[in-house]
């Protein structure tokens, strides 16, 4: 008779967890960040919490949710557990007709704007900036129109995840982040590593400054101030109509009369009329105005 293994049963193996165990965590991460998980994210779920349970040595996913609920260590473990579930996608030049859209119709009237001013900053946000490939990119296309020599320039990047902070700030970038941008601003901006690898330039990165913050939380947003314009790409995606409406009031806090909302091109914000109204101008660069104060906030 051969003999067979012995089946190893670790937390890492166990495909799903039980609906009831599910539904706690997907109700957490919707308190916490907004983030509405569908019922078919449960082996997503499953197997970060299964990765996290190995790391601390916790025995299952309901050990887990005490840890990350009850624990003293909670703080510590919460941005850990907010980096592995949340998505973080993207690259530089994302879009390309949107993007010249946003240079040619918002930034380029703006920058004509500031030179003539007396006020010469501009602030940009990048609301949910991942790993920063957003904001430098912006940055190169001011570099790339000479803009820069009698603007004063200042890019805010954050995110919810920390992880993703702390990579923008380091602005090394895989071959796949890069991709798209050209050939003589990539040699000309970035050191090239190992041919894998490149590392953005101190010319590039000293427009910029990238914090933590949830947009879900009216705190961390107002510290922010106030800025020219807001880009929130390619995260609306992920909230439902509650948060979604709590996210923009917070945005909209950021704004005065003359800022602009650039969001992604699948993400309109018809439903939201009440907060955000479309410049049909600027409509190729996704952009919204302000609506005009006094109307009621209807979700939250
Ligand atoms: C798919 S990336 C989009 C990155 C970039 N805006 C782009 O379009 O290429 C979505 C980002 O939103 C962040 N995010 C998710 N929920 C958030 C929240 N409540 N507050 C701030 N950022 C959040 C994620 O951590 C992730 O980095």
């Amino acid at each position: 008779m051969t003999e067979t293994a012995p089946k190893i049963s670790t937390v890492s193996s166990r495909p799903t967890m039980d609906e009831s165990i599910f539904r706690k965590f997907v109700e957490f991460i919707y308190d916490t960040t907004g983030i509405k998980f569908d019922d078919n994210k449960n082996y997503f779920l499953t197997s970060k919490v299964n990765h996290r349970c190995d790391v601390l040595g916790l025995k299952n996913d309901i050990a887990y949710y005490d840890y990350i609920t009850t624990n003293v260590d909670r703080r510590t473990e919460l941005p850990k557990f907010i980096d592995i579930i949340t998505i973080h996608e993207t690259f530089f030049f994302r879009n390309e007709p949107q993007l010249k859209a946003f240079e040619r119709d918002v930034l380029a009237p703006l920058v004509a704007a500031k030179k003539l001013s007396a006020d010469k900053k501009i602030r940009i946000w990048s609301a949910a900036c991942s790993t920063g490939d957003e904001v430098y990119t912006t940055v190169l296309q001011f570099l790339k129109n000479n803009w820069l020599a009698d603007i004063n320039l200042e890019i805010v990047g954050t995110d919810i995840s920390q992880q993703a902070v702390e990579d923008s700030k380091k602005a090394i970038y895989a071959q796949y982040g890069v991709r798209n941008i050209p050939s003589d601003m990539l040699k000309k901006y970035f050191k090239d590593i190992d041919g894998k690898r490149f590392e953005l330039d101190e010319s590039v990165k000293k427009f910029t400054k990238f914090s933590v913050a949830n947009l879900k939380e009216q705190s961390d947003i107002r510290r922010l101030g106030k800025f020219d314009i807001i880009i929130c790409r390619n995260v609306l995606i992920y909230f439902d109509a509650n948060s979604k409406e709590q996210v923009l009031w917070n945005i909209y806090d950021t704004m005065s009369e003359n800022s602009l909302l650039l969001v992604g091109h699948s993400e309109n914000l018809y439903s939201y009329k009440h907060i955000f109204r479309s410049d049909r101008e600027l409509a190729s660069a996704f952009a919204y105005r302000k609506a005009p104060p006094g109307t009621e906030k209807l979700h939250v």
